[in-house]
């Protein structure tokens, strides 16, 4: 075993839930030679209305030369996901523990849901949803902030067949219009306003643009239901010393929310009229659960669908098993519902496994830079799971915020959405761990449902920075450029030729997508965009996409996307976008841009662009430099030589062969033209 190895917290592995590397394997091994019975035995935890045929468990096809790609677990079973995770719970005289701590971005603005007040809510809403004709099958697209109604209106969505599409609440109205309109969501739920540290954000305006904006795609929204999210800050006010500002502007922000008649229905009167129970619709376990958007390299964003029963299954393995989950524990995930973390493991897996969470409405920085150490102190979190970036931008502040905070109740740490420098993995270990923890380096994607490869706290050596095993069903692959795998230690494409229950069946509407996308490079294999390195003691170590996308503070976008916004200006003629290390983000977006023919390249043009991206996007895709290209660096065949620019943004000139380019000269001028500040 190579230096520089962390051992698994001690404290607790004696409880821990697999506690050796040799009953890893046992289950390993196990996950992956009786695949039936692993899973089946899982399975039987859960309610099936009716029950799965054990010798026909899954089936599937990855390879596109043989027939079309399909992935099927439990087919012919039914159930019903809202029941599993609510009314089991309940049944099982649970119903008044507390699901979910909510923690306002007001620190004084806090509330608390036990399980049978939220299979009631539930209930109401999954009748308001019926009122307004939502049936099985439909989609209901949902754009909110963390409060407990995203939660509601999402497994309403499950208790009566809809399929969820959650748009992340950061998402410009432009993506959220095409979003919904490529889902045809027959409905949207939204909230009028919410506060993010000190600035207001009106959610309600963004969303009628985005509808107005989805007319003009054809597609029209039926039904808004908007939650009054305002005068809950209101009330908090008024406890806490008018932290946020005056009453008076709360009242006239909340006048001020635009309404359409006919289509508007404020949340709390539809709840009003409804009766608190309703009987859950059972569904196929192939029956889709939700949808959520990714990037797609093309710029068109990829609606990956989940499934029912198979979904189920792996987000509430992977959380038990991951954050070695015990009842009494306290969790913490600080991911946005918007992304495929805050699904698994903010809603799904913690409810399978009927865990108490806390979910955060605010920021790390909100009131000040110890909000996250004190959240942990306040509900005495056992399992926190948070993001490098998040990581690197509060290290900045060096250990004073986290030593005002008492963190002894923390066991395992737990990481995902980019991979972690291990400077920022120590910081953790160190600083937030103590020393104690173990910290979970999860690598995963929106389509892989759930963990891929992880460590298991009580068992995994840590190594930072490495993602080290895969989770029970997972079996990882690197290929070489031709296909070919590699064996022992090496570095290659992940890639997996066998599916887990958790993964995505297909791309909403278009399969054809799906097969190019994830099948087509490799025929037989799935495909996950990234490339991993296997040292020699086995472990995994994910190193990035090989493809066009980028992931800035763990955000995944292509190139493509920036750059069809960047080109939508009437002044620029052409735009080519890549990621450059940034400290903080991990990754940050440094664009290239050749204005039309005798304009010039101003600040003011290079700030409207900034504006740009940021308006079409969201804010999390504000680039960090805008150069003036006045060419870009093509192959004869038009072809942009990307790894040229990507040696420009950091001032690189080890370029490499440039002998292709139709024109050489061109990378001299784009090092002469770089920014000074860039
Ligand atoms: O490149 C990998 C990176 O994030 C991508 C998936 O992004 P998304 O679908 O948005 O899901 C993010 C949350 C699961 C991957 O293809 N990634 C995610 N986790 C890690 C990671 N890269 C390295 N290490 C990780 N732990």
């Amino acid at each position: 075993m190579s230096k520089n190895v962390y051992l698994p917290y001690h404290a607790t592995s004696e409880k821990a839930h697999i506690k050796s590397m040799e009953q890893y394997r046992e289950m390993h091994n196990k996950s992956l030679e009786s695949t039936e019975q692993f899973w089946s035995e899982i399975a039987a935890q859960f309610h099936w209305e009716t029950p799965y045929d054990i010798n026909n468990f899954y089936s599937y096809n990855f390879n596109v030369t043989q027939g079309p790609v399909q992935i099927k677990w439990m087919e012919g079973a039914t159930t019903n996901v809202c029941y599993n995770l609510l009314d089991k719970n309940v049944r099982n005289g649970m119903g008044d523990k507390v699901a979910f701590y909510w923690e306002g971005n007001d620190p004084e603005d806090y509330s608390k849901i036990t399980y049978k007040k939220l299979l009631e809510e539930v209930c109401r809403f999954s009748n308001v949803l019926k009122s307004k004709g939502v049936v099985k099958g439909d989609r209901v697209a949902i754009y909110m902030p963390m409060v407990f109604e995203i939660v509601i209106a999402m497994l309403s969505c499950a208790r009566i067949g809809a399929v969820h599409s959650i748009v992340f609440a950061g998402f410009s109205s432009d993506s959220l219009a095409e979003r919904m309109a490529d889902c045809k969501c027959k409905v949207l739920v939204t909230a009028d306003s919410v506060y993010r540290g000190d600035k207001l954000l009106n959610i309600k305006s963004l969303c009628d643009i985005a509808m107005d904006k989805a007319k003009s795609f054809g597609h029209e929204v039926s039904t808004c239901i908007v939650v009054r999210h305002l005068p809950r800050l209101h009330r908090s006010i008024n406890t806490s010393n008018g932290t946020n500002g005056s009453n008076s502007d709360i009242i006239d922000l909340h006048s001020d929310v635009p309404w359409t008649d006919g289509r508007d229905y404020w949340w709390h009167d539809e709840m009003d009229d409804v009766e608190p129970s309703c009987y859950p619709v059972w569904v196929s376990a192939e029956d889709p659960l939700f949808m959520l958007y990714t990037s797609g390299s093309t710029g068109k964003p990829k609606g990956v669908l989940h499934t029912t029963g198979g979904y189920l299954l792996y987000a509430a393995t992977t959380f038990k098993y991951v954050f070695d989950y015990h009842p009494g524990d306290i969790y913490w995930c600080t991911a946005d519902i918007g992304w495929i973390t805050g699904h698994s493991y903010v809603v799904y897996g913690p409810l399978a496994n009927g865990a108490t969470s806390v979910i955060f409405e605010g920021t790390p920085f909100y009131p000040d830079n110890g909000r996250y150490w004190s959240i942990i102190e306040k509900y005495k979190v056992t399992q926190f799971y948070t993001a490098p970036t998040a990581i690197r931008a509060l290290m900045k502040f060096g250990e004073e915020p986290v030593k005002k905070h008492n963190l002894d109740s923390l066991k395992v740490l737990g990481s995902v959405g980019e991979p972690i420098n291990p400077e920022a993995w120590l910081w953790y270990y160190q600083n937030i761990g103590k020393e104690r923890c173990s910290i979970a380096d999860t690598f995963w994607q929106t389509e892989t449902g759930g963990h891929v490869i992880t460590p298991l706290p009580g068992c995994t050596p840590m190594k930072p920075g490495s993602a080290s095993f895969p989770f029970f069903g997972v079996k990882p692959i690197l290929l070489d450029e031709s296909g070919k795998e590699i064996e022992g230690v090496g570095e290659g494409y992940l890639v997996f030729n066998k599916p887990w229950p958790g993964m995505m069946r297909t791309l909403f509407g278009n399969h054809e997508r799906f097969q190019s996308v994830y099948f087509s490079k490799f025929p037989g294999y799935y495909c996950t965009g990234d490339g991993a390195r296997r040292d020699e003691d086995g472990y995994f170590w994910v190193t990035g996409r090989v493809d066009d996308m980028l992931n800035v503070s763990g955000h995944l976008m292509s190139t493509a996307e920036v750059e069809s916004v960047l080109t939508e200006h009437p002044d620029v003629s052409e735009a080519a976008v890549v990621s450059r290390p940034h400290p903080v983000k991990g990754e940050c977006l440094y664009c290239f841009v050749t204005p039309n023919h005798g304009v010039a390249f101003t600040p003011k043009l290079s700030s409207e662009l900034v504006k740009k991206v940021r308006e079409s996007i969201g804010p999390f895709a504000m680039p960090d430099v805008i150069q003036h290209a006045p060419g870009l660096p093509k192959t004869r065949s038009g072809k942009i030589m990307r790894r040229v620019l990507r040696k420009v943004a950091v001032n690189d000139r080890e370029v490499g062969d440039i002998s292709t380019l139709a024109d050489e000269h061109i990378v001299e001028e784009l090092f002469k033209n770089r920014p000074e500040k860039a």
